[in-house]
């Protein structure tokens, strides 16, 4: 019978005879198959395993130092790289959300290849791909399994990508996953965490992105999240976030009339993001969030609440 502890230890054997002494590398997203990949190589092969962390500066509020720290305490040898000039050069000006997905890529891929060169006679490729993925060319999970599979028939390959590969969670669904990273003693707070696209805000700011409009997003996502958390409803959605609609509405503010920015919040149910309903969050939160969001957040004096299912709309904007 299938047990997480079981699949750990055979993991773990398997792993070790595979990869000997062999260095491997892994870009760790801070999502939850990255995470639990991390994990079992690093049980099995330790300081060979070679972690990357990338920030695209499309992260949620805090995100790369909280996940980096949290990373560091669980023993990984992982690495952070602030790449988010690079990425936000590499968007300047763009607004259709194909072109931003593929700019994002292009530099994440630039990014991961010129780190795995500073790893002398690395081997091996880790991806946190799981089962779903192997089906679905796009993971729900996103991250860089996700960005480097939808990209990879671009071009010339990038050199990281012609190492072997290693995929130690193919075989499993979602919450296999999970209850594999509970039994390794990982943080629940880790393995519960939502889906989070790979471009990241940047697919939540519609139309171009600019560095404000990146801080605005992170504080109303920080303010919608963090009440989710706070109000006990958080491990109940599937996934959440805000987007920033490219909409200016006048309201008023004290006798000043003003003209800002509209944002969107979006909460749904979901099992494999294939289908989504929206959440019937209570009104009376609703109402705490949006007040508190337009007190707080700068440049924002209107929300909305997205009651859109999928299909036939989707659960990102972009
Ligand atoms: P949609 O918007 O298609 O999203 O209903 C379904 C799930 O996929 C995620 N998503 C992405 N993940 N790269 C990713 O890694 C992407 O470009 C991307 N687009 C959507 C979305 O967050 C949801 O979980």
């Amino acid at each position: 019978d299938w047990t997480p502890q079981s699949f750990v230890e055979e993991t773990v054997d398997e792993l070790k005879s595979k990869l000997g002494n062999d260095k491997v590398v892994l870009g760790l997203s801070g999502g939850v198959d990255s995470s639990v990949a991390a994990m079992l190589l690093h049980k099995a092969i330790g300081k060979n395993l070679y972690c990357i962390f990338v920030n695209n500066g499309l992260l949620r509020k805090n995100e790369f130092h909280d996940v980096l720290e949290q990373y560091k305490g669980m023993g990984l040898n992982v690495k952070g790289v602030d790449a988010s000039a690079r990425f936000l050069d590499a968007l300047a000006g763009l607004s259709d959300p194909e072109q931003k997905r593929k700019a994002i890529g292009r530099v994440f891929i630039e990014v991961f290849d010129d780190e795995a060169h500073e790893i002398t006679d690395v081997k091996w490729l880790a991806q946190g791909t799981i089962y779903p993925d192997v089906i679905e060319s796009v993971s729900a999970t996103g991250g860089p399994s996700a960005t480097i599979k939808s990209h990879h028939n671009v071009g010339g390959l990038p050199d990281f990508m012609k190492l072997k590969v290693v995929e130690p969670l193919k075989a499993l669904f979602k919450d296999e996953v999970r209850r594999v990273g509970a039994s390794m003693g990982m943080d629940k707070a880790l393995l519960g965490r939502h889906p989070f696209p790979g471009p990241g805000l940047a697919i939540r700011i519609l139309g171009d992105i600019t560095a404000e409009k990146v801080r605005i997003l992170q504080e109303v996502d920080a303010v919608f999240i963090g009440n989710l958390k706070k109000y006990d409803l958080y491990d109940s959605v599937w996934q959440a976030g805000a987007i920033l609609l490219p909409v200016n509405s006048v309201g008023v503010m004290g006798d000043e009339r003003t003209y800002e920015k509209c944002v969107a919040l979006r909460a749904v149910e979901s099992t494999d993001g294939m289908t989504a309903d929206w959440v019937n969050l209570p009104y009376e939160f609703l109402q705490k969030t949006s007040n508190e969001i337009i007190n707080k957040v700068k440049g924002v004096n209107r929300v909305v609440y997205d009651i859109s299912s999928k299909p036939p709309a989707t659960i990102e904007w972009e």
